[in-house]
Parts: structure tokens; sequence; C-alpha cells
């Protein structure tokens, strides 16, 4: 009995928005080593968390096979918001939850447990720039109007980060584990709210998505940091096995 991670699957088994970037590399028949690795390593005893980005699909009826296709895996699924599911409306999760009642679980608002462990989430958010670079690359600006809009997006994210946090302290759970599609901070930033709130409620571990390819795998905390682990479980970077979060 295990707990798994990973994010990012960006399936499109009807969509039309296949992104050009996936039919090559890593990506190339990813559905296919993802499903294989996961018959290898998952059981039905297990759980895996699938921390965002899940389709292409611009709603639920474009996500049909996509969702089927995670349903079809063995163990507990339990899903968090990516900022491309557009097929999710965060203040109609009950509704997902609801629809997909014993088959998939939606974690937005609310929070799951695995044995005595909170499982906490939010899509989460953080400004990417555009960052403007002088010559020898290095960052000497950025687009105030954009960060003015992350800056809105952060904390209404980590309102919903908090409230949830708060539901699983209420009901008294002591060890938690937040997972957030967005890294918890950018390139510009040692710690951010999230990492913060991190602290102030001692999560074990902060799970993060997001960041594919080579040059943005590392943009985010890796490792230890403040007595907290962070990891980052994009496909892409997992190569399509999920992390083992905790047995
Ligand atoms: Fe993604
Ligand atoms: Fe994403």
């Amino acid at each position: 009995m295990a707990l798994y991670a990973i994010g990012d699957l960006h399936l499109h088994f009807q969509s039309v928005l296949k992104a050009p970037g996936q039919r090559h590399g890593v990506w190339r028949n990813h559905e296919e080593k993802f499903r294989k690795n996961c018959a290898k390593m998952i059981t039905e005893d297990d759980t895996l968390v699938l921390v965002g980005d899940h389709s292409w699909g611009k709603n639920l009826s474009e996500c049909e096979l996509d969702m089927q296709y995670i349903m079809d895996l063995a163990g507990r699924k339990i899903l968090t918001r990516g900022n491309h599911d557009m097929f999710w409306d965060a203040k109609k999760t009950k509704a997902l939850n609801e629809n997909f009642a014993g088959k998939l679980e939606f974690l937005q608002g609310n929070y799951y447990t695995y044995k005595d462990i909170a499982l906490v989430g939010t899509k989460g958010c953080t400004f990417e720039g555009p960052f403007y670079l002088n010559r020898r690359g290095q960052i000497v600006g950025w687009d105030e109007d954009a960060e003015e809009h992350a800056r809105k997006l952060v904390d209404r994210e980590a309102a919903r980060l908090r409230e949830s946090l708060e539901a699983a302290r209420a009901d008294g759970y002591q060890k938690i584990i937040i997972f957030l599609h967005y890294p918890p901070t950018n390139i510009l930033e040692k710690e951010s709210v999230f990492t913060r709130m991190a602290e102030e409620f001692r999560a074990q571990q902060v799970i993060y998505a997001h960041s594919h390819g080579d040059s943005r795998f590392y943009d985010s905390i890796m490792g230890v940091y403040h007595g907290i682990s962070y990891s980052l479980v994009s496909g892409d970077f997992l190569k399509w096995r999920p992390m083992k979060v905790v047995e």
C-alpha cells in the first residue's frame, strides 16, 4: 500500500488541441508509457494523486476518453486542478465529485486522507514572466501588468489552500501533504506565500508539477527546505513513472 503522485498527463484522446511538442522525445506515446509503468508499479491498494493538467479537452465531454483512461488505472485516483484543465470550474468541484463518485476524486476546497495524513491541494499560481533579460541573460525586469495579474491569482489560490489546511487541522490532522499544480516559487523567489503556509501548518511535503522540459525543471525548490520536502512530479520530468510519496 503506497501513495504515488505524478502530474501533467496532458491527455488528448479526443481534443484537437494536441500540442505539437507532444509528438516527440519523452512525450512520444507517453500515454502508453505511463499506462505500462502504472501497471507495473500500482496495485488496487495504492493511491495515485494526479497533480493537474490532465486533459487538453475544452469541456467535460471532450475529456470523456481521457477520464476513462485515468479511471482504467489501478487503485484510488485523486485529481487536483491544473492551469489547462478547462473542464474543471473550481466552484463546481462538488458536481464533478458527484459525477465520478466511486471512480475519481477531485481535490479542491476539500481534503482527502491517506492513512493518518491529510492530502490538501489546489492549483496554486506563480508569476512566470515575461521577464526581460540583458545580453548576459540576467533578469533585469518583467511585465508589471502580468505580475499584477499573477499576484491576484496567487492571493486567490493561497486563500483556497488556507481554507483546506484549516479544515484538515480543525479535524485534528497533524500530518499534511500539500499538492500544488504550479511550483511553489518562481525563478526569482526563495520562498512564497505557499512555502510559508506549508511551514505554518507543518506540512511534511509539498508536491508540484507544471514545469516541463530541461530548461524549466529546476525553476523552483527541490529537496528539503526548512524541514519540508519539495518534489517536482511533472510526467516528463519523471519519465512517466509515478513518484512514491509515502508507503
Ligand atoms: Fe502541464
Ligand atoms: Fe500546467
